[in-house]
């Protein structure tokens, strides 16, 4: 599932922000292609202990495969992650997530601080084929933008294309509307003044913390735009987000155990859920069976498995679409058992 690559260079991009960017062997090149969205897991062993991190992939058409990494306060990855030096070595897994775009003509990209990863990559593919794309990016100060030459680069490049938005909270700029924070209140607003049309895209993708996902979304459903062009991606760290409590159907299955069954790569696994298991994947690490995981707070879909015998509930979900959750998907990091006994599949597509 992980495989080792070198780093061939560590950018600094910010004062608190960094592009990891890595050598993919020729026998690897296959494994590691992504589309512009997709994410990396990295893993590696920080301070004894055995960490994973989602980065969202940030490189350009034709670049090297890169993330970019921004210090998160009281966090114990990204520091090490900023640490790292050309040569050394992280365990990786191949490109992830649904996040990625379908060949729209007329983009709408919304991002604030480290949100601009997976949009840096969208907008540049898309600039690349020839569609025309609006990027709303909120920051605090110009100095904390990430991939600023970069942005500023593709809009020389594509001035007739791309028209990009830079809302500062903390520097006042000129336009008292380019003043503040991206909220539904200020995207609705450009709209109003004409800076975005809101209406015309056929995509338009968020990609920021969870609060300011909400917030537009909500917006932009206030204001009719159809849900279905909407994409998002979260950028909260687990733990971050209230998680629901156990329900008492949940309790009850867990304080008489359930006998858990997994289907992982052609072949069946059991365990144990009891009281003291969160989730079906906390019950499968006690127990000494690793599963897929990597962000642990219901946002990458990387423990996605279908419910084939039983039922379960989840704490959070803020990635599996609806039509998953009807066709049995959940997520293993967030499940738990209603019933006396649970089989999950992770072969299912
Ligand atoms: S590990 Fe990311 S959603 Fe479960």
């Amino acid at each position: 599932m992980f495989h080792a690559l070198t780093l061939s260079a560590v950018d600094r991009l910010t004062d608190d922000a960094v592009a990891l960017r890595f050598d993919v062997p020729d026998a690897l090149a296959d494994t590691f292609a992504y589309e512009p969205g997709q994410y990396l897991t990295l893993r590696a062993d920080v301070g004894g202990e055995d960490m994973r991190r989602s980065y969202s992939i940030a490189s350009l058409p034709g670049e090297a495969l890169c993330v970019g990494v921004k210090a998160v306060e009281g966090g114990a990855f990204s520091p090490f992650a900023q640490s790292l030096k050309p040569g050394e070595t992280l365990q990786v897994m191949p490109p992830e997530g649904r996040f990625v775009t379908k060949d729209e003509e007329k983009l709408v990209l919304i991002a604030a601080g480290s949100g601009i990863t997976p949009i840096i990559s969208i907008a540049s593919d898309a600039l690349v084929r020839g569609a025309e794309v609006t990027l709303i990016y909120g920051n605090r100060t110009t100095g904390s933008i990430m991939f600023r030459d970069t942005l500023d680069a593709l809009k020389d490049r594509y001035l007739e294309r791309f028209t990009l938005i830079h809302v500062l909270s903390r520097e006042p700029q000129d336009v008292a509307l380019l003043n503040g924070r991206v909220s539904g209140e200020k995207v609705t607003t450009l709209a109003r003044a004409g800076a975005v049309d809101l209406d015309g895209a056929d995509g338009i993708f968020l990609c920021g913390p969870g609060e300011m996902i909400d917030d537009v979304s909500a917006a932009l459903a206030n204001v009719d735009i159809n849900s279905d062009k909407v994409h998002f991606e979260r950028f909260t760290q687990a733990g971050e987000t209230p998680r629901a409590p156990k329900s008492a159907e949940a309790e009850i299955a867990a304080q008489s155990g359930v006998a858990v069954t997994v289907v992982l790569d052609g072949a069946r696994r059991q365990f144990q859920v009891e009281a003291q298991d969160d989730t079906v994947l906390d019950a499968a690490a006690r127990q000494g069976l690793e599963l897929p995981f990597s962000c642990k707070g219901g946002m990458c879909c990387t423990c996605r498995c279908k419910v084939a015998e039983g039922s379960a509930e989840m704490a959070v979900n803020y990635s599996l679409e609806p039509w998953e959750m009807e066709a049995g998907f959940t997520l293993a990091c967030q499940a738990r058992p209603t019933s006396e006994t649970l089989v999950l599949d992770f072969d299912a597509a």
